[in-house]
């Protein structure tokens, strides 16, 4: 199994055959590989399975050296991983994408994309004579949203966030969007598919519907929940996503290989590249523009990790050990809802979990303290989705986690309750 003291010993094996003898850099080294597996349940980014993961690292290590933009050989691979996420959202023809190094960049990507298309040659003369227009999303999305539309210059207060329903599984209200869209010209719409606070997959459906009649641009920010769509429940849940005109996928979230690894697709790539004002003449480069996105060079890394874990587990592999995470979150629940102390505030469509403990903050803070001493590290969010709720946040992320473990934890956390209240 690929487990810490086995790469502990390779590090020093390593650090002994380098000659590296600065203790400073030994310690530091070292320090790395304990933090690449040690955090077991705060952490997004773990590793499945030591067949993969290895080569994947190795990947990772001789890749980073190498620009993507300028290597022949990337090419395909990194359409090979265009094509595996086009086919898991439907896509099937006039689509592109690319390897770029985030979610919060990806979503930027699609954000310039989508003013560009909507105020077409104006943006070339600066926003401030171009006409009005706001974008939709919810009180759930990730903060990537908040930056980009401050850097796109539509400015914060043209952002409508449509308020979360905690007692529907923290969806959004879709009246309220439907309401918004009567009264002014909306130029994107932007879905969470797996939202980072609570896991909830948005609906998407809906949303597509409604763009038949006020032509907005759809973005589904699926970083998180991207690559659980190799599960067909979760797939089914998607439905309309195909129509989207941009999706943000991260392996390097629920796809288990080492950051930064993220897709940006586009439904349509030549309206994409003719609006976006990411897409430039470059007159060095072998077809003379760049790819729209924000990034220069690429790093080669991002594609080849990616390509390693997608060619040896196929959606098959990747399905399973989601499907693991998903039920490792049930037990838990299943775990702590016979703990009269503790809430659970959602149903986990992805291997996330929200909780409190008789909502009080006081406790909540100290629990995490305790456990955190103990060596498991919850997470916490002071206020889900803007509602004002304060909740334990707990991801699964690590597929070779064994349901000891999660027994061990709920008697921790059921011991540290007690003593607490
Ligand atoms: C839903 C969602 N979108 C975007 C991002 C940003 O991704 P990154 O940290 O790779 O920039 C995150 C990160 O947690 C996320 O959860």
């Amino acid at each position: 199994m690929f487990n810490i003291k086995k790469l502990l010993e390779s590090i020093e094996t390593v650090i002994e055959r380098l000659f590296i003898e600065e203790p400073e850099i030994r310690s530091r080294l070292k320090e790395l590989a304990c933090l690449a597996h040690d955090r077991k349940w705060e952490k997004m980014l773990a590793f499945p399975h030591p067949r993969p993961a290895i080569p994947a690292l190795l990947a990772s290590f001789l890749s980073s050296i190498q620009n993507a933009n300028l290597v022949r050989e990337m090419k395909q691979i990194e359409e090979e991983c265009i094509d595996f996420t086009a086919n898991l959202v439907g896509y099937s023809k006039n689509y592109g994408g690319f390897i770029i190094s985030g979610g919060s960049t990806g979503n930027l990507c699609a954000l310039v994309t989508a003013r560009d298309f909507f105020l077409g040659k104006r943006v070339d003369n600066g926003l401030l004579t171009a006409k009005k227009t706001m974008a939709i999303t919810s009180t759930a999305a990730h903060f990537s949203i908040d930056k980009a539309i401050q850097i796109i210059g539509i400015g914060k207060n043209n952002l409508v966030k449509v308020p979360v329903i905690p007692k529907n599984n923290w969806k959004p209200d879709i009246n309220y969007l439907r309401k918004i869209l009567e009264k002014q010209p909306i130029f994107a719409v932007i879905i969470t598919f797996g939202t980072t606070e609570t896991g909830t997959l948005e609906p998407i459906k809906e949303i597509i519907e409604l763009k038949n009649e006020h032509h907005f641009w759809v973005h589904v920010d699926a970083a998180y929940g991207g690559m659980a769509l190799t599960i067909p429940q979760v797939r089914r849940k998607a439905e309309g996503i195909e129509k989207a005109d941009s999706i943000v996928i991260d392996p390097h979230k629920l796809g288990f290989i080492p950051y930064p690894s993220s897709i940006i697709l586009f439904r349509d790539l030549e309206i994409t590249e003719k609006s976006s004002s990411l897409t430039q003449q470059v007159p060095y480069f072998a077809n003379g523009v760049s790819p729209p996105v924000i990034e220069g060079s690429r790093p080669a890394a991002s594609a080849t990790t990616f390509w390693i874990m997608m060619k040896t587990l196929g959606e098959e592999g990747y399905a399973k050990y989601i499907k693991k995470l998903q039920n490792i979150t049930n037990k838990f629940k299943e775990s702590l809802e016979t703990l009269k102390e503790v809430q659970i505030l959602n149903e986990p469509e992805l291997p996330l979990l929200i909780f409190t403990i008789n909502n009080r903050k006081a406790i909540i803070r100290q629990f995490l303290v305790e456990l955190n001493k103990k060596g498991y590290h919850l997470g916490y969010s002071s206020n889900i989705a803007n509602t004002g709720i304060e909740a334990i946040r707990t991801i699964f992320s690590n597929p070779t986690i064994k349901e000891e473990t999660i027994k061990e934890l709920t008697e921790k956390i059921t011991c540290l309750i007690r003593n607490l209240i």
